[in-house]
């Protein structure tokens, strides 16, 4: 699985933290060499981007600053994280990349999708190997995550409808990237979902690696 980049995405309270963390653990445990890391944050400076986005009103930042806080966050995650780790054939698991600020920014306010690519073509170009897509009811999911009450709830408090539409356009999203994702239905117990996945990468990365060697 060297220099393998893996993201994991879905809306708040879809479990995916807890299996980015499961399957981290489970491909360490038969000899790979993986980074877990997660966005907004990853590297210092993209953390301390993380907490301008993540505390306050949700009205905090025009939807137009947001992407470039976004995008600012990943660039520096990118050049400082996630490229020398891939240069140096670790597999990288992302809590949340780019698909996330398609959705999140792209779709919120207005039709800003587009920008979205743009900025995400010029200044970021690393796009995943793999995307997990945790597909959850966004009332289960708004549940779990008050549940864990910390302070950084701005896009939590965008309420169910919003995350609904969120939900619909991760589900679409993986329909306009059919080669890169997978969707697991995050409803189950957590540890049967984990099974699957790991399953899944284990199979996709060896399809992979058979490719590109019959591909040179
Ligand atoms: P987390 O709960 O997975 O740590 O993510 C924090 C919040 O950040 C989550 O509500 C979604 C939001 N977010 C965006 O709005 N755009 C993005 O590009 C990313 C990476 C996260």
């Amino acid at each position: 699985m060297a220099g393998f980049f893996i993201t994991i995405e879905g809306i708040d309270g879809s479990g995916k933290s807890t299996q980015a963390r499961l399957l981290r653990d489970k491909l360490v445990e038969i000899g790979h060499d993986v980074i877990l890391t997660r966005e907004p944050g990853g590297s210092k400076g993209a953390e301390e981007i993380r907490s301008l986005l993540l505390q306050g009103n949700t009205d905090r930042w025009s939807a137009e600053t947001e992407i470039l806080l976004f995008t600012a966050a990943r660039r520096d995650h990118v050049e400082r994280l996630i490229e020398p780790a891939l240069i140096a054939d670790q597999t990288v698991i992302c809590d949340r990349f780019v698909d996330s600020t398609r959705i999140y920014q792209g779709y919120a306010h207005h039709n800003l999708r587009k920008l979205v690519d743009k900025l995400h073509n010029l200044m970021i170009f690393r796009n995943p190997d793999l995307t997990i897509l945790i597909d959850i009811d966004p009332t289960i999911g708004l549940k779990r995550s008050f549940a864990r009450s910390n302070h950084e709830t701005r896009f939590e408090n965008l309420g169910t409808a919003k995350q609904s539409i969120m939900r619909n356009n991760f589900l679409k999203l993986a329909n306009d990237f059919p080669d890169r994702f997978v969707v697991f239905d995050g409803e189950r117990d957590f540890g049967i979902i984990a099974k699957d996945i790991f399953s899944y990468v284990t199979k996709f990365n060896a399809t992979q690696t058979t490719a590109k060697t019959h591909n040179g």
